[in-house]
């Protein structure tokens, strides 16, 4: 069935958890300060170090599919404009005139040669090479070379696009950072599929109260008491730490009936969703026969922005009678997600609102709440300088 070791692994820990009655548990709580949810200086930190100093997922592949595609980001705060280029490189630029400043693209995406500001129509090419300036005699002594556009480190792997929202000095290797997830990431083939929805939510809670959502099942059977509750076993979640990134797999409840069948037989993909966390803001969530990509970004003092992209299998081979089914199959599965997330930001918008009460000093992180334990360990190193990711993924003792 084309299981890894890992896969295997987890089926067997799921079943003997079932059987003793137990799940994955850390070997402590947690105790998080309220702080690291709702302080004016973390957060600034946080966007200074987490959203500039590592890579994060901008889109999917099938977003830049040919020559001149492009599309802008915006909601790090950093305006980013990310292009294919006509050799088939993709490119990252600050999307900001190097004459005087102005935003060059103003759209979400598209397809173009070049990129002209709509202030004195300064031209770049895919390249962010200054190619044409208007009444070039007024810049006789101007060497266009120096004035194209700042590049940012930008990787297509995994049939994902990841940009580095600061200019690098040294070239980061984005293999090295995403290694331990190097085997889970190919098995996905994220590059075969296509995006069926993409779609941005604006919410009134810090980055973190939305991340965390996904990093435990232990709320499924009461937030998703009448949605996801019904579909997973209660809180067995198998967590694996592949620092910074940890897997999170959630079984479906289905899962038990795999101790009755021979190990040859288990079919990972089918019994389990994944929650796969990607330092520091991405979740790859795999389905049994889909994927979504979540990007989590603080915007301000308690506002984020919940980003998510729905891959599907790419349709092309079937008739105009099944592709209507197919889409309306993938539409119903996008209703229930966002009903279940609906239900997610609910309790993050109250979440929010209590943090000022001051009725918490810290919240007390279970310890089969292990995806938050692992996350609040990788956060706080990168936010200590103990995780960087420059040139290769160090961290230092
Ligand atoms: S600011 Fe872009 S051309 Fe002047
Ligand atoms: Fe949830």
């Amino acid at each position: 069935m084309g299981n890894s070791h890992e896969e295997i692994d987890i089926i067997r820990r799921t079943l003997r958890y079932c059987e003793a009655g137990t799940t994955h548990m850390e070997s402590g709580l947690l105790r998080n300060p309220v702080s690291h949810y709702a302080n004016a200086q973390r957060l600034a930190q946080e966007q200074a170090i987490l959203f500039r100093e590592f890579p994060i997922v901008v889109g999917h592949v099938s977003q830049l599919a040919s020559a001149g595609d492009f599309f802008t980001h915006d909601e790090t705060g950093v305006p980013m404009l990310v292009t294919r280029t006509r050799q088939g490189a993709v490119k990252a630029f600050m999307n900001v005139c190097r004459h005087r400043g102005a935003r060059i693209v103003t759209e979400a995406g598209g397809n173009a040669t070049t990129f002209s500001c709509p202030y004195h129509a300064w031209t770049y090419d895919l390249e962010g090479r200054l190619r044409g300036l208007r009444q070039p005699a007024g810049f006789a002594d101007l060497d266009k070379s120096e004035y194209g556009l700042v590049e940012l480190p930008a990787f297509e792997r995994y049939g994902l696009i990841w940009v580095r929202p600061s200019v690098s000095e040294a070239p980061i290797s984005i293999d090295a950072w995403l290694a331990p997830m190097a085997e889970q990431l190919a098995s996905v083939d994220m590059a075969s599929l296509v995006v069926h929805k993409a779609w941005s939510v604006e919410l009134n809670m810090g980055w973190r109260i939305a991340l965390e959502g996904f990093q435990e099942s232990y709320h499924f059977c009461s937030a998703h008491k009448q949605t996801a509750c019904s579909a997973y076993l209660d809180n067995q979640s198998v967590f694996v730490d592949h620092y910074p990134h940890f897997r999170h797999a959630v079984p479906l409840a289905q899962t038990v009936e795999l101790q009755q069948q021979p190990e040859a037989d288990w079919d990972y993909r089918a019994n389990y969703m994944d929650q796969n966390y990607l330092f520091p803001c991405n979740f790859v969530q795999v389905m049994t026969d889909h994927v979504f990509i979540h990007s989590v970004i603080p915007t301000g003092p308690g506002k984020s922005v919940f980003k998510c992209i729905m891959l599907v299998p790419d349709d092309v081979d079937l008739s105009a009678e099944q592709r209507a089914k197919k889409t309306r199959y993938w539409e119903a599965n996008y209703n229930v997600v966002c009903t279940v997330f609906g239900e997610d930001f609910a309790i993050g918008e109250g979440i929010q609102q209590g943090l000022s009460t001051g009725v918490n000093e810290h919240f007390v992180i279970g310890q089969f709440e292990a995806g938050i334990q692992l996350a609040e360990k990788a956060i706080g190193d990168a936010l200590d300088e103990r995780l960087v990711c420059p040139q290769t993924l160090t961290v230092i003792e």
